[in-house]
């Protein structure tokens, strides 16, 4: 498991998510006018897993059940592709989010049920991490003790059996950007969920130099009228993480949250060269959005497109890879 996080992470890459379910891959889709089908889904990943010189800024792929078991256009399975670009397949292995009984606007993810069995088939096709994500939402009066506690206890119950199978868990507990908090907000719930989680996973038995840790930056509310600099956004997110987060974990990968890409990497570059050699951890990316949706834009479900979308695509990722070593600025994005 310590070999599968420095390889996940060699030369400055990153993980690229693109583990989104069905109904939030088809929700993407609809927002640019792409048709929400099985053939339009393979497509797209297709066109992700096969974009040339990937791997240069890309350790690592996080799947989603649909496209672990799938197979490109021409028969070969997709999770193969991977392997033989010397990406390293990951499995998105929660089943959601839902609404929590008796908490009112909080979620708890599930997925617990069977997990040692899915696991343990995932392990078999090829997958060697996995991904679990935690929702923590802001607003008035919220969120509870109960609701943050509910959620890292799955997320440790989650990562011992990963553990227990060989697999890297990377523990995601997502405070997310959508409200009207402060930056303020924003690193004191981070904080208060980090400090809970962890002592989670010291009470569970989850070996630190065998995990991830997939956290949001500290940014102010979507809809805050307050604008924070790259160097607050970045001071604040490290200073949570200090903090918070025992140096006996090996790495932080980001989550981008619906940050633009040129913020999540920007921001990523502040962390870099403000702390170059004071952070403990490995301190990377494991986008969604800040990586896709370039991409996905000019993609728009049309064969004639699949190249310059994967030049965005390899772009971009190449964009974070150089935030990794504190290298990225504004003017490369007109490259
Ligand atoms: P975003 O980078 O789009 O936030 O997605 C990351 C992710 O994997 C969410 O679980």
């Amino acid at each position: 498991m310590i070999n599968t996080v420095d390889e996940l992470f060699a030369n400055n890459k990153g993980v690229l998510a693109m583990d989104e379910s069905n109904g939030t891959c088809n929700k993407r889709f609809a927002a640019v006018g792409i048709a929400q089908t099985v053939d339009m889904r393979r497509n797209y990943r297709e066109l992700i897993i096969t974009t040339p010189g990937l791997q240069e800024s890309i350790g690592g792929a996080i799947l989603c059940d649909e496209t672990i078991r799938q197979q490109t256009n021409d028969g070969v399975p997709m999770i193969d592709i991977l392997i033989k670009n010397g990406i390293i397949p990951g499995i998105k292995v929660d089943t959601g989010a839902k609404p929590m009984a008796a908490f009112p606007g909080e979620k708890i993810t599930e997925g617990l049920d069977g997990l040692r069995e899915r696991l343990g088939e995932y392990k078999k096709m090829g997958a060697r991490f996995a991904k679990w994500r935690g929702v923590i939402k802001i607003g008035e009066n919220i969120p509870t003790s109960g609701c943050i506690e509910a959620n890292v206890h799955a997320l440790a119950r989650y990562a011992a059996l990963c553990q227990e199978t060989g697999i890297v868990p990377i523990i995601e507990p997502e405070v997310l950007m959508e409200g009207d908090h402060s930056l303020q907000k924003c690193f004191d719930v981070t904080t208060r969920t980090l400090k809970m989680l962890f002592y989670q996973l010291y009470q569970y038995k989850i070996v630190l130099e065998g995990m991830i840790l997939k956290p949001n930056m500290i940014i102010p509310g979507t809809q805050s009228a307050e604008r924070k600099s790259i160097d607050e956004v970045a001071d604040a997110t490290v200073d949570c993480l200090l903090q918070s987060v025992p140096a006996a974990m090996p790495a932080i990968a980001f989550l981008s949250g619906g940050q633009s890409p040129e913020d999540a990497s920007a921001h990523l570059n502040g962390i870099h060269t403000n702390f170059k050699n004071r952070l403990p951890w490995i301190v990377a990316f494991s986008f969604a959005r800040a990586i896709q949706q370039p991409a996905l834009d000019i993609w728009k479900g049309q064969e004639a497109h699949v190249k310059e979308a994967q030049n965005l695509l390899y772009q971009r990722a190449k964009m974070d890879a150089a935030a990794r070593r504190g290298e990225y600025n504004k003017n490369m994005e007109k490259i």
